[in-house]
């Protein structure tokens, strides 16, 4: 795949990579280790692994004094031996001379103290004398490795994270604000300050959020999330042009995470040109399918947040060493996991970490290769094997994820729902309610795009969920309208259309925007307690409902279920309305998975979605994800399944034809092409 940038030929990797995160900075004083290394990635199927992540202390040992020759000899053997880079900036974790003699590198924290030197993550993205010195050490590993050694990525950072509440970023924000609102004026009306006397008479009384001083003022906790983004997307942008200045056809990325909300990630990923990201499921706790159906979702807003194919970029061969429980993979779970990863288009399987080094707090962590240094271990089989299968279906690498269900995701819904005082106070549970949704179409084998609601393009969809958006912003309710009188189907839920942009509170009907299309208004929202229930009655089943129940009124629409319980026991809790040449459904109350799957099958009954698995019978806990022509059968039941396939089948990791009634064992995984001719 290439395309261009700015006129830039930009080259992503033509292969499945297969490696993860390489230290040898840890181990410079035994060459022995280090040329053993390269055997043993022979023998596990490495090809490309990541270097340089938080090196910097051996890069620039002294303020100015640069040292690459350590890594010299490393690059030059991985490249001797085919093995290719992903070259890592090392702004993740600063040396300590620098924290020593510019304190102003290291972050306030929210009691607006000064951190220490140690640990990582932890620097301040808007100091000038952070950024110089990283867009120095950048532009140095750049011009060095130019021409040295092919470089298949640029690792940005490491997992950014975290706000600093130094003075700098203070002035910063309040710099950030001005230019936003332009006057105090504008700002004390958005922030409705006229609240408990918050109004603001000059620019300088405003600081961050702070349990020290303002906390709950919800508008500005929204601008302060904005403008950590801006910081973080800025800081990236700033290594991005450092690095791209000499090497502009080297993609960038930066390894995002799971569940996180630190920042606005469809705005972070305008700054790279390539998404990547870290996983590390609990698996083996309990419920590996509802995990699997959590690890999915992430993996689809990972694609979905730059609409391309993304990298897997750390994943652990066996386990972790920060989790209070930290269980091996079973036997299977590694091949499983990470093609599920591919299923989902990922275009390579990398891990944290290639060795476990002798000391730090990783010691313990997982790595293809442990204390032992040996190659006949499970895990390093087990590596070995998933570097196998990447090579047997290198052909799924040009094949494209698509869908024709879009969920709406939005992190400054996120923000909002975290930050809100009402229904469930500080446990509205915004993901774990798209989850919801997610994990029936999953399960379905439907695939599933997911866009905020600035990106969102409705009309490329037949499908729109759109789980309890309580913030409207970026004119949604227009194109929610359009699109569902064009003829799509919408889904909505309690607990949307209630603020604006700026956490302002619409005026008049809610869901704002949207009454005549659901053919209803939402006027109270019950929230119930830990334990309490309630009953959505659907086609004579009564099913569970939790935690937010809302009441709507005037219900024109169609009524599919009613409130079972309570004072408002008849209530529509499901509806169906006609609008234009589509439908928009509402559900009133929140469900347990087994409510939303009934929800949703009535939902789909009324389309004829494609599923990935109508040529694969199975049970619960097998899952079928389509990836262009393939067919990712995953079993996450925990136990052997039979499945049975509907025509002959050519399995990309069993290598043999299949066909009719056939065995999965726990954590089996097949990758099917049906056969022609
Ligand atoms: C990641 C991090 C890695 C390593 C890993 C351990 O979050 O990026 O550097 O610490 O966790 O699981």
């Amino acid at each position: 795949m290439e395309r261009t940038l700015n006129t830039r030929i930009m080259k992503v990797p033509r292969i499945f990579l297969h490696g993860g995160d390489y230290n040898p900075d840890q181990w410079l004083d035994r060459p022995d280790v280090l040329r053993e290394d390269i055997r043993l990635m022979h023998l596990a199927g490495i090809n490309a692994v990541s270097v340089g992540i938080f090196a910097w202390a051996r890069l620039e040992p002294e303020e100015g004094r640069y040292d690459f020759a350590w890594l010299d000899e490393i690059v030059d053997r991985l490249r001797e031996n085919g093995i290719g880079i992903v070259l890592a900036t090392p702004s993740g974790a600063r040396p300590a001379w620098m924290a020593q003699r510019y304190p102003e590198v290291l972050r306030c924290n929210e009691r607006f103290e000064r951190m220490h030197f140690g640990e990582r993550h932890n620097h301040c993205l808007t100091s000038p004398v952070y950024r110089e010195k990283v867009r120095q050490m950048d532009t140095e590993l750049a011009r060095h490795y130019a021409g040295r050694s092919p470089v298949l990525l640029w690792h940005i950072g490491n997992e950014f994270g975290g706000d600093c509440r130094c003075p700098l970023c203070t002035q910063a924000f309040r710099e950030w604000l001005m230019d936003k609102y332009g006057t105090l004026e504008e700002l004390n009306r958005r922030w409705w300050t006229g609240f408990w006397s918050q109004r603001y008479t000059e620019w300088s009384q405003i600081e961050p959020p702070s349990p020290m001083g303002e906390v709950s003022n919800p508008s500005m906790q929204l601008d302060w999330r904005r403008f950590e983004t801006c910081q973080c997307a800025s800081f990236i942008r700033m290594e991005r042009e450092a690095v791209q200045a000499v090497m502009p056809e080297v993609p960038v990325t930066t390894n995002l995470m799971e569940r996180f909300s630190d920042y606005d990630y469809f705005t972070l990923a305008r700054e790279i040109d390539v998404v990547s990201w870290d996983s590390y499921p609990t698996w083996g706790s309990g419920d590996d399918l509802a995990l699997a159906a959590n690890v999915a979702m992430q993996h689809d807003l990972m694609r979905s947040l730059k609409r391309k194919p993304f990298f897997l970029m750390e994943s652990t061969p066996s386990l972790v060493n920060w989790k209070p429980h930290n269980k091996l993979k079973r036997p299977g779970m590694h091949l499983l996991s990470s093609m599920q990863a591919v299923a989902h288009g990922s275009q390579s399987v990398m891990m944290f970490q290639w060795r476990k080094g002798r000391g730090g707090s990783e010691a313990f962590h997982g790595a293809v290769v442990s204390h032992d240094g040996r190659s006949d271990t499970r895990v390093f089989r087990d590596v070995a094997e998933v570097g196998q299968v990447l090579t047997n279906i290198q052909p799924v690498l040009d094949a494209r994820n698509q869908a024709q269900v879009l969920i709406l995701f939005d992190y400054e819904n996120l923000w909002a729902l975290e930050k809100v005082q009402a229904a469930q106070m500080g446990n509205m549970r915004y993901i774990d309610t798209v989850l919801l949704f997610y994990r029936s179409l999953w399960e379905r084998g439907i695939a599933v795009d997911f866009a905020d609601m600035e990106n969102a393009c409705p009309e490329k969809y037949r499908v729109v969920i759109a789980p309890m958006l309580f913030m409207f912003r970026g004119g949604i309710e227009e194109k929610l309208r359009r699109f569902t009188e064009q003829g799509g189907t919408l889904v909505t839920t309690f607990f949307s259309g209630i603020v604006d942009a700026d956490h302002l509170t619409f005026l008049g009907d809610a869901p704002h925007g949207l009454t005549e299309v659901l053919g209803l208004r939402a006027e109270e929202t019950d929230a119930l307690y830990p334990g309490e229930t309630n009953e959505l009655v659907l086609d004579g089943q009564r099913l569970c409902l939790r935690e937010l129940c809302e009441l709507p009124r005037e219900v024109t629409a169609e009524v599919v279920g009613r409130y079972g319980r309570d004072f408002y026991a008849g209530l529509p809790a499901l509806t169906r309305n006609a609008c234009g040449l589509g439908t928009a459904w509402y559900l009133a109350g929140k469900p347990d998975q087994e409510g939303v799957d009934a929800v949703m099958d009535r939902i789909l009954a009324e389309t004829d979605l494609p599923r990935a698995d109508a040529g694969v019978e199975h049970r619960t806990g097998v899952v079928v994800t389509v990836r262009g022509d393939y067919l990712f059968v995953q079993n996450y039941s925990g136990e052997p399944q039979q499945v049975r396939i509907n025509g002959p089948m050519w399995d990309l990791v069993g290598q043999r034809t299949v066909e009719g009634e056939c065995r999965m064992p726990a954590n089996g995984i097949m990758i099917l092409k049906e056969e022609r001719g």
